[in-house]
């Protein structure tokens, strides 16, 4: 049994949702009137040109619409309708790397994007439903290049800055992307860093991205190509302030954010207008409870779907004032977060398990040297955040006054889906606790589509659509429907299936174990095993390799490589080796991607058939004895072989 921690009742006293007997409320009226709960939020929440007609068409399942026939913009949604009550009070709080703060209100804002849409319009010809990159520090300027592409209705996908040129390439193929948005560079531990080079680099023959539009940041020296490469800075100067809201459909799709699979390519993640934004703006009001006069900070990257949905869309649309942070939160010290929550009188405080480990690690007693009393909620998310770090974020940080929020979501899901409500939800250290209100996810058996057992591990399902849903995997209907639709039947209907499994506890609260596929979470990164073989891959002496995850103390999950050399004479050089395959992979992928471990292996381990037994092989990285039945491989002999490789490699 594990300790249980009740809402601060002071807290809950002015709660949006203040007890379990109000979730409970809501998540009746979501099961017994599922479309009535969603329409009337809908019409509650939103601003709408025109009103939609249908709430729910499943006719075509697993392709969902939502909210169809109505039409609005999301950038109007985040900026216009608050100008008549919020003009002057901050949107985007920046602090740069260097502690250069800029205080964007609400009207700054208007103007900044409508500036921003009209460039993007008159300069490049970008039109609705026209793919544009966006590969960019955690800038101001990042924001503004999102919303104006909402407001024009052009399709934005963001790479994320440590991508490699290569993996940038892929996305911006993959999408067809005729502009990207870049910068100079930005600024790191207080020294510049670049990303148009990068750019450069993803850009050959062939390309379809016809224009570069670079915000010059930190002002060192680019490459310039002629027709091709622009200054944002000067091609602002003469822009109108005002850019009418292009009136969207429901449907429309927002943006594109490609994440990894169980294969080497990824997806591009395609989400929609209408309940997105939706569903971004109430978890924002329901998971960090944030009000008017609040200040709220995720410390994401806007090139993962936290920075997207929790530092851009869902803080904005509710009209909340959400801090942007360039740099880096251990520099110049591991008080940085905390001096920032003390200076800005920040409310709510969102980050992943591995800054948190690393922040404890790094600084277990810097929280105590801060006035942290404005902080109100805390949040995690990327990865099961484990009970040591959720005791110090709680205590160290929070005062054991501040709920933590222990968010489970996903690309795909939008925006959270499995989370405590901080003034309601009893919490339990390292537990994402019950879905939220209107969200039917189930644990089920995947071979019967039951409920699972109490304590037993199942796969972690959605048996509804909901608004916030995934629309599609750009250009590839099978693959939306295979990858998410294909491994769970209930009452003789696919559903969902995340990809994690998860298990209840006697409250029947939900805590996630991880995912069930050859996907891995390093720091919160989202990676695909087969990706980082396939970058592997392309070294020529490499003949085989198979990529798992292991646990690291800060990262989660650290890589973990066993390879198969060509030559039979071993490897001559192995830190020579390492250096050459790493380096391909910060080309191919990017830094997130190198390997923790490599084990230069005779064989790998395999059936008759040729399939590689991944779960021999985790166990083994794990350190663990393997004792799964081996006689089925075609040569049982490698796991010993392996076994004392991998002992030597750690002893
Ligand atoms: C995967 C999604 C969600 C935004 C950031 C990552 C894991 C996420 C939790 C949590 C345990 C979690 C899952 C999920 N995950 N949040 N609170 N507890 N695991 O988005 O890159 O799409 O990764 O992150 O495995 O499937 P993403």
């Amino acid at each position: 049994m594990s300790e249980i921690f009740q809402p601060n009742p002071e807290f809950a006293k002015n709660a949006n949702i203040g007890s379990m007997d109000e979730y409970n409320t809501l998540m009746n009226k979501a099961k017994e009137n599922y479309e009535g709960f969603w329409g009337d939020y809908a019409k509650e929440k939103l601003d709408w040109i025109e009103p939609f007609t249908n709430v729910l068409d499943e006719s075509n399942a697993p392709f969902v619409k939502w909210f169809d026939g109505g039409k609005l913009n999301v950038a109007a949604q985040c900026i216009d309708r608050h100008l008549d009550t919020r003009k002057n009070k901050a949107a985007i709080i920046f602090e740069g790397d260097r502690g250069d703060v800029q205080t964007i209100t609400y009207l700054d804002l208007f103007k900044n994007v409508n500036r921003f849409a009209n460039l993007l319009k008159e300069d490049f010809g970008v039109q609705k439903g026209d793919r544009v990159v966006i590969y960019m520090p955690m800038i101001p300027e990042a924001a503004y290049a999102m919303l104006a592409c909402a407001r024009i209705g052009a399709i934005h996908s963001i790479v994320f800055g440590g991508f490699s040129s290569e993996a940038l390439k892929d996305r911006i193929e993959d999408a067809e992307a005729k502009v990207v948005i870049t910068a100079d560079g930005a600024y790191r531990k207080s020294k510049p860093y670049m990303l148009k080079p990068v750019v450069d680099a993803a850009i050959t023959e062939g390309s379809p991205v016809k224009k570069v539009l670079v915000v010059e940041r930190n002002n060192e020296d680019v490459t310039w190509v002629a027709g091709r490469d622009y200054s944002y800075n000067e091609l602002i100067k003469d822009k109108s302030t005002a850019c009418e809201a292009e009136p969207m459909d429901s449907e429309d799709p927002l943006f594109l954010l490609y994440t990894s699979g169980s294969t080497g390519k990824p997806k591009g993640v395609q989400h929609n207008s209408a309940g997105y934004i939706l569903w971004a703006q109430m978890t924002m009001e329901w998971v960090f409870d944030v009000k008017e006069n609040d200040t709220y900070w995720c410390t994401a990257d806007i090139g993962w779907i936290t920075g997207h949905t929790y530092i851009v869309y869902g803080p904005l649309a509710m009209g909340a004032t959400t801090v942007m942070f360039e740099g880096v939160i251990t520099y110049p010290d591991a008080g940085r977060p905390w001096s920032m929550v003390e200076n800005h009188r920040i409310n709510q405080f969102y980050t992943a398990p591995t800054a948190i480990r690393v922040l404890h690690k790094m600084g277990e007693d810097a929280p105590a040297k801060y006035d942290l009393s404005s902080l109100k909620v805390l949040g995690t998310v990327g990865e099961p955040i484990d009970p040591p770090a959720w005791k110090w974020y709680y205590e160290e940080v929070g005062s054991s006054k501040c709920a933590i929020v222990d968010t489970y979501w996903q690309t795909e899901t939008g925006g959270h889906i499995v989370s405590p409500l901080p003034g309601a939800t009893p919490i339990k250290p390292a537990c994402a606790t019950l879905p939220l209100p209107g969200i039917m996810a189930e644990i089920l058996d995947p071979a019967t589509g039951e409920v699972s057992e109490v304590g037993e591990t199942g796969y972690m399902c959605i048996t509804k659509p909901w608004p916030a849903q995934i629309r599609g995997v750009w250009g590839d209907e099978e693959r939306y429907k295979k990858s998410y639709f294909g491994d769970v039947v209930k009452d003789g209907k696919p559903v969902y299936f995340t990809g994690d499994g998860a298990r209840y506890d006697e409250d029947g609260y939900i805590t996630i174990t991880g995912r069930t596929d050859d996907v891995i979470n390093v720091s919160g990164h989202r990676m695909g095993t087969a990706e980082v073989e396939a970058a592997i891959k392309k070294h020529s002496n490499v003949a085989e390799v198979a990529v798992v995850g292991k646990p690291h103390d800060l990262k989660g999950e650290g890589i973990f490589a066993y390879i198969v050399l060509k030559s039979d004479d071993g490897v001559a050089d192995e830190v020579e080796e390492v250096k050459a395959i790493n380096t391909i992979i910060k080309k191919e992928i990017g830094n997130i991607a190198v390997c923790d471990d490599m084990i230069f292996a005779p064989g790998l381990p395999k059936t008759r058939s040729g399939k590689i037994m991944r779960r021999i092989l985790r166990t083994l990285a794990k350190g663990e004895e393997v004792t799964q039945d081996i006689s089925t491989l075609e040569d049982p002999s490698i796991v010993a072989t392996l076994t004392s490789m991998v002992n030597c490699k750690t002893c």
